[in-house]
């Protein structure tokens, strides 16, 4: 993408760098995922922390679907923004057996109720399934002419995918392509992250800490050693290297929000970088794109 980079404070006030959908309108380059949230009573005060604390600290965009804990993750949400929406981006998913043209349409009600809002910031299609792809395009165009998302796109659309979606009547309008995308899974960035970029569709990457399996591999402890910094703050900061991927990772506390938001003031620097890619190395050909 052309001049995606611009800092500055966000709807909370909050200082935090951006990035740019295809419309202009700029979006925080940090997220905060919800997969598993809502899940479990005896976490529930810590996990509304979390996404009270990431929207305090510019981390405005909320990821969730309503695959996540049978829509807990969008009740969660719901309670956690009471009398605050406006400030959020809200991401959810429409699952690939609902996504028939008037499926879709119940599926995203059915989000904005659980999540008490009245529309949603951006809706993806959460993986590519069995409907016809136009049938779900028409019901996200006729979502967005009535308000009820601004934005959509699509999750774990691979080049082919993608090109498909862009043949179709409306297909250009999408807005962002969610995949998995860490140290250990680079494989996107053989083909289908530069696809992207060319066309100014931004990636979000979600698992950037690969769940946590990431976090004992030693050359990401040795640099985070150097920095006095944690390896999921140098794994999150290796995905955010260049301010034109979004990242999107899980964190059930404020403190772990906190670190994963203080891992964007860590100037990884080209050794830093080389020593990455000796460790995990970049693909040199095409992988089929790899989910969880
Ligand atoms: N579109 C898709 O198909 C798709 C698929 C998968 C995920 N997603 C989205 O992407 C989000 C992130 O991916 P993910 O949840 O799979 O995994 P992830 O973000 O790679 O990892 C989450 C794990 O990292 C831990 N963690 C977070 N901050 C940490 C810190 N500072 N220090 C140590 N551990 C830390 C979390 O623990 P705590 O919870 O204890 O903080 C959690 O166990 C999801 O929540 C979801 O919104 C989308």
């Amino acid at each position: 993408m052309s001049d995606p980079l611009v800092a500055g404070p966000n709807t909370t006030g909050a200082f935090m760098r951006n990035t740019q959908l295809p419309s202009g309108e700029q979006l925080p380059v940090l997220g905060l995922g919800t997969w598993h949230m809502g899940e479990r009573p005896q976490k529930r005060q810590d996990e509304i922390g979390a996404i009270r604390y990431a929207i305090d600290h510019g981390m405005t965009l909320i990821d969730t679907a309503e695959m996540y804990g049978d829509g807990a993750a969008e009740a969660l949400i719901g309670e956690a923004l009471a009398g605050r929406r406006p400030e959020a981006f809200i991401v959810s998913k429409v699952l690939p057996h609902h996504a028939t043209r008037q499926g879709t349409v119940v599926a995203c009600e059915d989000s904005l109720r659980r999540l008490g809002t009245d529309y949603l910031d951006m809706y993806l299609l959460h993986w590519p399934g069995p409907v016809p792809l136009d049938e779900t395009l028409e019901a996200f165009d006729a979502l967005r002419r009535a308000g009820k998302i601004r934005h959509w796109g699509v999750s774990n659309f691979d080049t082919s995918d993608m090109e498909e979606l862009l043949s179709l009547q409306g297909g250009d309008a999408v807005a962002t392509n969610q995949v998995l995308y860490n140290l250990t899974r680079r494989g996107i960035e053989f083909d289908l992250l530069p696809w992207c970029r060319q066309r100014k569709i931004p990636v979000m990457a979600y698992s950037p800490l690969e769940q946590g399996r990431l976090l004992g591999n030693s050359a990401l402890q040795r640099l985070a050693a150097e920095y006095s910094a944690t390896p999921a703050q140098i794994a999150l900061r290796w995905v955010l290297r260049d301010d034109l991927t979004i990242a999107l990772p899980k964190a059930g506390t404020p403190d772990h929000v906190e670190q994963l938001r203080s891992a964007l003031d860590i100037p990884l620097s080209t050794q830093d970088l080389a020593a990455l890619d000796a460790a995990f190395p970049p693909p040199k050909r095409k992988r089929p794109l790899e989910v969880i």
